[in-house]
C-alpha cells in the first residue's frame, strides 16, 4: 500500500514542521483524530471483502504506530528545544553589576575607642559614663572653674534655650569629658564609705563633647577619653609611666616621640600637654597634641568627695578623633564624621 507510506512520510514532515506544541496538535488531528485521514482509513476497512481486510487492517495499525510514534517523538523534542529557550532566555548576566552584599564594618573612631579601652583595662581600669548634656556645675564649677573664671573663655561653648529662647545658665553640651571625673569620683566615695584606706579608683571615661571650633584638626562634635587615678600615693610620675605605654602599645610603634609640654588646666595642677610625633609617614614631624593632663587638683578631689590631704591622683583627656588621625595616617578629621563611604570603606 504505497498509499500508506506516503501518508506516513507525510505525516512525520508535518510534524516536522511544526514549531510550536499547539500547532502539533492540530496537525496530529488531521492524521489521527476522529476525522483524520489515518482514522478514515481504518474507517474504510469495513468496505473491503473479509479476506482482504485482516492485511489491510495490520498495515493500516503498523503505519498508525509509526506516526504515533514520530508524534510523540516531535512532541519531546519540541519540549526539549522550549525548556532551553526558556534557559537561555532566563539565564544569569553575569556581566551586570551586582546588587551586592553591602558590608559593614565599625567607624574607625570606634576601632580606636575599643583599642583604648582594652589597653586600660589591662592597666585595671574600669569604664564610666555621664551624660552629653551637662550641668555647668559639674563642667566648669566642680572643676574649679567657676562662674566668672577667665579659664571658661578656653571652651566655645554650646549653651541651650529655655523655651522663651534664654541661654539656659545651669545645662549646656558638655564641652570634655572631665565632668565624668567628677561624677565617678562621687559614686566611688559613696560606694567605699567609711572604708579605710578607700580602695584606689581607676577609670576612663570615653564619650562625645562638643565645642564651637570647626578646621582640619577641630571638629564641633568631637570624642574624649578621660582618664583618672585616685589613690593614696599616685604621682606624676605614674601619669607617665601609664601615657607612654599606652601610646607604645597604642601605636605598635618605636617610631614615635612624646613630649609633656607645661600647661594650664584649672582643674589640675601642674599640667601639661601632651604632643605626639611620627619621625616617619605622611604627618611625620608635625607635633600634634592629643591630650591635656596633670595632678587632679585639690578642689577637684574636694568636689567628687575625696579626702585632699590623704589622697592624690592624675587625670588626662585624650583627644580620640586626633588619636585615629594618627594611627591611620588622616590628614583632616572632618572626614571621620562626613559620612563618605569610600573613605569609611578603607578602614574595613
Ligand atoms: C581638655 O578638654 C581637658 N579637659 C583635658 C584634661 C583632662 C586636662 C584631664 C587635664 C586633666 P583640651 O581642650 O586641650 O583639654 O582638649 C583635650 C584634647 O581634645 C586635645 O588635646 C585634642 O586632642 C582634643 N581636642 C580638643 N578640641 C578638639 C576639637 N575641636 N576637635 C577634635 N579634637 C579636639
Ligand atoms: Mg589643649
Amino acid at each position: 500500500m504505497s498509499n500508506l507510506e506516503e501518508l506516513v512520510t507525510r505525516a512525520i514532515g508535518a510534524f516536522a514542521a511544526c514549531e510550536e506544541p499547539a500547532r502539533l496538535e492540530e496537525v496530529k488531528a488531521a492524521f489521527l483524530g476522529k476525522d483524520g485521514e489515518l482514522t478514515a482509513l481504518l474507517k474504510g476497512l469495513g468496505k473491503l471483502p473479509p479476506e482482504a481486510r485482516k492485511e489491510a487492517g495490520s498495515a493500516i495499525n503498523a503505519a498508525k504506530s509509526r506516526i504515533e510514534a514520530a508524534l510523540h517523538e516531535r512532541r519531546e523534542a519540541l519540549k526539549k528545544s522550549q525548556l532551553s529557550a526558556q534557559l537561555a532566555a532566563e539565564a544569569l548576566d553575569v556581566s551586570l553589576p551586582g546588587r551586592g552584599e553591602a558590608q559593614g564594618a565599625l567607624h574607625p573612631v570606634v576601632r580606636t575607642l575599643e583599642r583604648i579601652e582594652a589597653l586600660f583595662a589591662s592597666l585595671g581600669f574600669a569604664v564610666a559614663d555621664g551624660p552629653e548634656i551637662e550641668t555647668d556645675w559639674h563642667n566648669f564649677t566642680a572643676l574649679n572653674t567657676p562662674a566668672d573664671h577667665p579659664a571658661r573663655s578656653m571652651h566655645d561653648t554650646f549653651y541651650l534655650l529655655d523655651e522663651a529662647g534664654r541661654v539656659r545658665a545651669d545645662i549646656l553640651l558638655r564641652t570634655h569629658t572631665s565632668p565624668v571625673q567628677i561624677r565617678a569620683m562621687q559614686a566611688h566615695t559613696q560606694a567605699f564609705a567609711g572604708a579605710d584606706p578607700m580602695p584606689e579608683l581607676r577609670v576612663i571615661c570615653p564619650g562625645r563633647v562638643y565645642r564651637v571650633d570647626s578646621d582640619a584638626t577641630h571638629s564641633p562634635m568631637f570624642h574624649q577619653v578621660e582618664g583618672l587615678w585616685v589613690g593614696e600615693r599616685v604621682s606624676f610620675a605614674d601619669l607617665k609611666g601609664v601615657i607612654v605605654d599606652f601610646l607604645r602599645h597604642f601605636f605598635e610603634s618605636d617610631d614615635l616621640a612624646v613630649r609633656f609640654r607645661p600647661s594650664f588646666f584649672p582643674f589640675t595642677e601642674p599640667s601639661a600637654e601632651i604632643d605626639v610625633a611620627f619621625r616617619h609617614g605622611p604627618l611625620a614631624g608635625r607635633w600634634l597634641e592629643i591630650a591635656g593632663c596633670g595632678m587632679v587638683h585639690p578642689h577637684v578631689l574636694a568636689a567628687g568627695g575625696m579626702d585632699a590631704r590623704r589622697y592624690t591622683g592624675f587625670a588626662f583627656g585624650m583627644g580620640l578623633d586626633r588619636l585615629t588621625m594618627l594611627r591611620y595616617g588622616v590628614c583632616d578629621l572632618r572626614l571621620f564624621f562626613e559620612g563618605d563611604l569610600r573613605f569609611l570603606a578603607q578602614f574595613r
